[in-house]
């Protein structure tokens, strides 16, 4: 049946006020405007943005919304102009734009757009899902927990077409960010010692990160000791409960001669971020801080903690320029180098979005991903 050209009525897991739970509904996704394309979305993961963003992390944040912002689906019409990619493309979708052509876009020092809106909505300050007739605002321009969506035409990104978009989601968030801590903000030299707080699915990316960039030890460090075997498997070395020791710094430091050399915090605890920053070594550790708080929030690091040289850094997508190079890290996920599917511990269909963030809140998923190949 022909869609191109018409609204789709669909489904999409919409959540109409803060700190409410999803809600199924059936919602009209419009026809894609000049430059921009609409996907029909095969997998998207449960990344803990989300949870942030549902309970309201973002003060600025507009509801009803469509959250979702880790996904892969198959290009199922195209706007006006756009002739990078055909029908039937398998994209990636990124929560960052690429114009290719915007001051910030031709310059090394970031891997942001000046033309991505921040208000999650798409460039020209409307948006392209609407449930009972009110827009809802797309998370990152995306929305991704919709069986359709529409996007700007640099929001999406062409991959190696032998990838699986039933499980490809990963690459949309979660690996980039993970992998690209260690890599591009990190910059891991071979043979230093890394520390992980928090072991989710971007902490076993950064884990990853560190393993090919040669770390030597490479700590996980989180309360929920049952992600320790896992973390194993990706290259982790040593182990720290933080429940179990009465100083994380002190014991880091004497498990690393003073310190650590790389620190990445992938969870959003304030808290942890201070506790990552203190355990780094006093005179070139580096931490990175790759988990989200409240806007308007804060950590402490101490003027004289900096002083000999330790290095406090934050990273958004793992400091990659998404669209350019997830194509790459999907070829590494292809030839066996990234484990995409062992980050994989739950297939949901969408109708079990719920139960899907709850085992991601009590600690028992990895990653759950919606498979929208999954009936319910
Ligand atoms: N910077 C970015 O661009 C970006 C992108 C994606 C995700 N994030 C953020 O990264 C963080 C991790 O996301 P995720 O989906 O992997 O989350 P997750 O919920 O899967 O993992 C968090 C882990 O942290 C552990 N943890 C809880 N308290 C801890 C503590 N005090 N010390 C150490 N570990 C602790 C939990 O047990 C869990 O295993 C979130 O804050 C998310 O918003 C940031
Ligand atoms: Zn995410
Ligand atoms: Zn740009």
């Amino acid at each position: 049946m022909a869609t191109a050209g018409k609204p789709i009525t669909c489904r999409a897991a919409v959540v109409w006020e803060v700190g409410q739970q999803y809600s199924i509904e059936k919602v009209e996704v419009d026809v894609p405007k000049k430059g921009e394309v609409r996907v029909r979305m095969t997998s998207a993961g449960l990344c803990h943005s989300d949870v942030h963003m549902q309970h309201g992390s973002d003060k600025n944040w507009s509801f009803p919304t469509v959250l979702g912002h880790e996904g892969a689906g198959i290009i199922e019409s195209l706007g006006e102009g756009v002739d990078r990619f055909e029908k039937g493309d398998i994209v990636v979708c990124t929560f960052e734009a690429y114009c290719r052509d915007c001051d910030y876009c031709m310059s090394p020092k970031t891997n942001v757009c000046r033309k991505q809106p921040r208000n999650n909505l798409q460039m020209d300050g409307t948006s392209r899902i609407a449930a009972k007739g009110k827009k809802c605002s797309q998370m990152g321009s995306l929305g991704l927990f919709s069986e359709y969506i529409v996007t700007s035409e640099f929001n999406v990104t062409k991959v190696n077409p032998k990838a699986n978009p039933n499980t490809l989601c990963l690459a949309g968030c979660c690996i980039p960010t993970g992998y690209g801590a260690a890599m591009n903000a990190g910059k891991v030299t071979p043979g230093s010692s890394c520390a992980v707080w928090g072991l989710g699915g971007v902490g076993m990316c950064v884990i990853m990160g560190c393993r090919d960039s040669g770390a030597s030890k490479i700590i996980g460090i989180d309360p929920n000791a049952k992600k320790f075997e896992l973390a194993k498997q990706f290259g982790a070395t040593d182990f720290l409960n933080p429940k179990e020791v009465k100083s994380v710094p002190e014991t880091l430091a004497q498990m690393c001669k003073d310190g650590v050399d790389y620190c990445f915090v992938s969870v959003g605890i304030l808290s942890a971020m201070e506790e990552a920053f203190n355990s780094s070594h006093p005179y070139w550790g580096k931490t990175v801080i790759v988990g989200l708080n409240d806007t308007g929030s804060t950590m402490k690091a101490g003027v004289w903690e900096l002083l000999y040289g330790r290095q406090l850094v934050g990273t958004y997508y793992g400091s990659y320029t998404a669209v350019r190079d997830i194509p790459h890290l999907v070829d590494k996920v292809l030839n066996g180098q990234i484990q995409l599917d062992k980050l994989i511990s739950h297939r949901l269909p969408l109708d079990k979005i719920n139960e899907g963030f709850d085992l991601l809140r009590t600690g028992q998923s990895l990653r759950a991903i919606i498979d929208f190949d999954i009936k319910a």
